[in-house]
Parts: C-alpha cells; sequence; structure tokens
C-alpha cells in the first residue's frame, strides 16, 4: 500500500490551506493510500543555525546538529511515496514554518551524504487568501525546492479564493494521480 504524507504550513488547522491539504489526502485515501496529515505549527521546527560557517554538517553528514522535531518529520518524508507541502501564501512566499522546514531539508538532502529525496513525487500548494497576489512566486520557490533536492514535481497548484471552487476537486484528482500512476 502506497504512503500519502500532506504538511500543512499554516496555523490554521481549518482554514484554506489546511482544506487544501485534506483534499490531497481524502484523493489519495479514496485511491487505496495510507494517508497522514501533519500540522507543521504545532511542532517544534528551529531555524537553521547556519553553523561551520554556514555550510553545516548537514552538507557531508546529511543530517542536522539541531534537537526538535525536525528529524522525526524529515522520516515521515522519507518514509512516503509521495507528498503535498500545503503554503499560506504570506507576502508573495512560504509561511515562516515552511521556511524553517524547507531551509533545513533543502540543506541536509542536497549533497551526497543524504539521496532519500531523490526521485520522491512532490506536490506544492499554495493557498493564498487574499488578494490572490504571490502564489507564482511562492510556487517558484518549492519548484526550486524539488530541483535542489532531485524530487519530481508531481504538481504545483495555486489556490485563490476566486478558483478555490474548482481547485479544491482538482487538488483531490492529484491526491488520487501520485498514487495510481506509475511514472518511469
Ligand atoms: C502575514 C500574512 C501575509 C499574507 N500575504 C498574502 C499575499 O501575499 N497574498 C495573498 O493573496 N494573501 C496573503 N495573505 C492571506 C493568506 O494567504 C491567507 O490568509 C491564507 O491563504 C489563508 O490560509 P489559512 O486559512 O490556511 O490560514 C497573507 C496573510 C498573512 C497572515
Amino acid at each position: 500500500m502506497k504512503r500519502v504524507l500532506a504538511i500543512n504550513t499554516s496555523p490554521n488547522t481549518d482554514g484554506l490551506t489546511a482544506t487544501c491539504a485534506q483534499e490531497f489526502l481524502a484523493g489519495a485515501a479514496e485511491a487505496g493510500a495510507e494517508t497522514e496529515l501533519i500540522h507543521l505549527n504545532q511542532l517544534d521546527i528551529k531555524h537553521c543555525q547556519q553553523c561551520m560557517n554556514g555550510w553545516g554538517i548537514c552538507r557531508t553528514e546529511g543530517k542536522c546538529v539541531l534537537v526538535d522535531d525536525f528529524e522525526a518529520v524529515r522520516q515521515k518524508v522519507f518514509a512516503a511515496d509521495a507528498w503535498a507541502l500545503a503554503n499560506p501564501v504570506y507576502f508573495g512566499d512560504l509561511s515562516e514554518s515552511a521556511k524553517a522546514f524547507t531551509d533545513r531539508l533543502r540543506r541536509t538532502n542536497i549533497g551526497d551524504a543524504d539521496k532519500r529525496l531523490a526521485g520522491k513525487d512532490f506536490v506544492a500548494l499554495a493557498a493564498a487568501g487574499g488578494s490572490g497576489g504571490g502564489v507564482s512566486t511562492c510556487l517558484m520557490t518549492l519548484d526550486r525546492l524539488c530541483q535542489h533536492t532531485g524530487q519530481r514535481v508531481a504538481d504545483l497548484i495555486g489556490i485563490t479564493r476566486r478558483n478555490r471552487a474548482y481547485k479544491l476537486g482538482c487538488i483531490r484528482e492529484c491526491g488520487k494521480s501520485v498514487v495510481q500512476q506509475e511514472w518511469e
């Protein structure tokens, strides 16, 4: 059975971002996957300390020196066949918790020390509940994260108040698709 994970990086557990994460997982469950939703803001994820003059031991050893919940979440990403990061668009960028997590995920999986993200299916969900501006810059940041870590972009989906009615259905289909489709 495939495992599918979604991480909500909004402080709201019942807002637009969390709804997007839930729709993605509902689609995956419908296709037969085992699913899990993590609310990142309920966990202790510290910011990268840029240790060792900036490169850190993470580059060679593939792990972070900080002691918090980061490693446990990273292990869940490794264990998943596909995962989605659901991000509320803040100032056209990632939320602060998403930044903290993805900064360290990139650093610990960029070198030769750890290749466990390589080839993994990734879905970026950027939920802009205000004017709707800034979705594209947010998705570009997540696309770049994939390039650095060798993940496969299954989809990059922008959600606004204007398009949410039909995008939620699209996200659900995306959840199904990451379970059903086999890519070379
Ligand atoms: C600090 C902050 C910055 C925001 N910046 C933007 C923005 O650049 N563009 C936009 O459309 N909405 C913006 N919003 C609105 C959020 O995108 C919206 O509140 C979020 O998608 C709702 O997600 P939630 O219900 O999961 O919290 C901002 C909200 C906050 C709190």
